[in-house]
């Protein structure tokens, strides 16, 4: 194959007078002889001028929207407005055609339940290859955020015997044929007959591995897929999705609070550093597609207005029971405006957590202390008996990002905890057996993936982050 440039490169240090070999697919081929070729590796395009009397008319037929194509030519200083640089076609070359009558995509705006159906090809879009390209930036900078600390990456397993949440969400893993399975003499499944000898699932959450690591390497973190069938069909919601957990000894809440705080601050100016073209692109797109709506349904602030918002103010850090006293005050819940009733003791619903963080402090807010009988088992127990040292953090238009907690490091709590909630102890045994052999205070949170993701490009949808989108009834590609 000829050697290519990528056109990062060229317009990164144009090698100007020179000639190129780039390689890509068409996004435009305007009747004025300008093709806007991409290949991936900018946000940019080239502009590539063709001359229609050095070519053979059935080649520049082919030309069409998303063919794929080869251009040798000399790079010079464009003329017109909108880029810098621009080839010469010499030689054209067509790599893959499409055929534009079947092709499915075509060269306008379409929308994204469209084009979810259509992830085969979504990934060529300008809004979707910078989607990528920065969710492969944040997964970067989560590495060499920890890396750079002194955190090793511990690779928690997919498939567990445990439910880390407690709260029943799980897929099964078995090889047991489902139509006809082993029985116990009581009539029960026979799991013991199933390959690995037990009852297992796709894990809900690396945390219970993580505190195995953390107690031995001090400070790990976990990044990989995790599972949840809930039944949630929302924009915020994936049945696969991916978390990263940092675990760390001698860590407490407040520990814990300052390192979520400063590790999502850090991934969001890595991608401002690192994919500005990308950010503005996603930028102008809100901006355009809000353009038709009335005032009061479009974003308060335009997407880097927000990121470097989020980045240079302090997260507001109040405790359950401020929250919950705040919301009850406000005059949206005297008026009604609220669909779920709030009492102390119950969970925020999505709503309350949206009012604290985009009406009331507009900035992210750690929300901490939750009471104990809506966190897991594994929370900490504070010394008011009735709450947990559980810290959530809440975005705008997110939601919570963040769940995390100091862990319940005493053993009798613990067995208590885990008594009380109905949880099989046995399944826990080396869960406990930390606890009674060379234990220690630690605390740790998992960050959703797709929800940093979906903050940082400001995407209305989460199966818009992810390339193939697990949801209920959804699972193609
Ligand atoms: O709050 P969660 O359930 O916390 C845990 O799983 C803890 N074990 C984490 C820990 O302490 N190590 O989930 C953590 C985060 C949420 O804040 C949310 O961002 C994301 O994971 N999340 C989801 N993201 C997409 N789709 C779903 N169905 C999600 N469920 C949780
Ligand atoms: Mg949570």
């Amino acid at each position: 194959m000829k050697k290519r440039t990528e056109i990062s490169k060229i317009l990164g240090f144009p090698p100007l007078n020179a000639e190129v070999t780039v390689m890509g697919w068409v996004r435009a081929f305007r009747s004025n002889g300008f093709i806007a070729l991409y290949d991936g590796s900018s946000a940019k395009t080239l502009q590539i001028v063709v001359d229609f009397e050095k070519f053979d008319e059935n080649l520049l037929k082919k030309i069409s929207f998303h063919a794929c194509i080869a251009v040798t030519g000399k790079l010079v200083e464009s003329q017109g407005a909108g880029q810098t640089v621009e080839v010469l076609a010499e030689t054209l070359e067509i790599l893959g055609e499409s055929n534009p009558e079947e092709y499915p995509m075509q060269p306008k705006v379409q929308t994204m339940e469209f084009l979810r159906e259509k992830a085969h090809f979504r990934m060529r879009t300008a809004t979707f290859s910078s989607v990528f390209r920065i969710r492969h930036g944040v997964a970067y900078a989560i590495h060499k955020y920890y890396n750079d600390r002194g955190y090793y990456y511990l690779h928690a397993p997919i498939i567990t015997g445990s439910d880390a949440e407690g709260a029943g969400e799980m897929f099964r893993v078995t090889t047991l044929d489902v139509g006809n399975p082993p029985h116990t003499e009581d009539g029960q499944v026979d799991w013991s007959e199933d390959f690995f000898g037990k009852s297992t699932n796709l894990t809900v959450s690396g945390q219970l591995q993580g505190e195995i690591g953390a107690l031995a390497l001090g400070k790990v973190y976990t990044f990989g897929p995790t599972f949840r069938a809930e039944n949630s069909n929302t924009s915020r919601h994936l049945a696969e999705f991916w978390m990263i957990e940092p675990e760390v000894a001698f860590y407490d809440i407040e520990d814990n609070m300052d390192l979520a705080e400063d590790f999502v601050k850090y991934l969001i100016n890595y991608v401002l550093e690192n994919y500005p073209d990308d950010i503005a692109f996603l930028d102008q797109r809100i901006k355009d597609a809000e353009k038709n709506m009335k005032l009061e349904d479009r974003r308060p602030m335009g997407l880097v207005d927000t990121l470097r918002f989020v980045v240079d103010n302090d997260f507001e850090r109040i405790t359950y029971t401020d929250a919950v006293d705040l919301i009850l005050h406000s005059k949206e819940y005297k008026k009604g405006k609220f669909e779920f009733e709030l009492e102390w003791g119950k969970d925020l619903q999505a709503e309350h957590e949206r009012w604290l963080v985009e009406k009331h402090f507009k900035k992210p807010v750690i929300v901490r202390n939750y009471p104990k009988d809506i966190k897991a088992f594994y929370m900490r127990l504070n010394e008011d008996g009735k709450t947990v040292a559980a810290m959530d953090v809440l975005f705008p238009g997110i939601g919570e990002v963040i769940g995390g907690s100091q862990r319940e490091e005493r053993y009798e709590n613990l067995v208590q905890r885990i008594k009380a909630m109905g949880i099989h102890e046995e399944e826990l045994w080396w869960y406990l057996e930390l606890r009674k052999f060379g234990g220690a205070p630690h605390a740790g949170f998992g960050l959703g993936f797709e929800r940093m993701v979906q903050f940082i490009t400001g995407m209305g949808n989460i199966r818009d982050v992810i390339p193939f989108p697990r949801t209920p009834k959804s699972a193609e590609f």
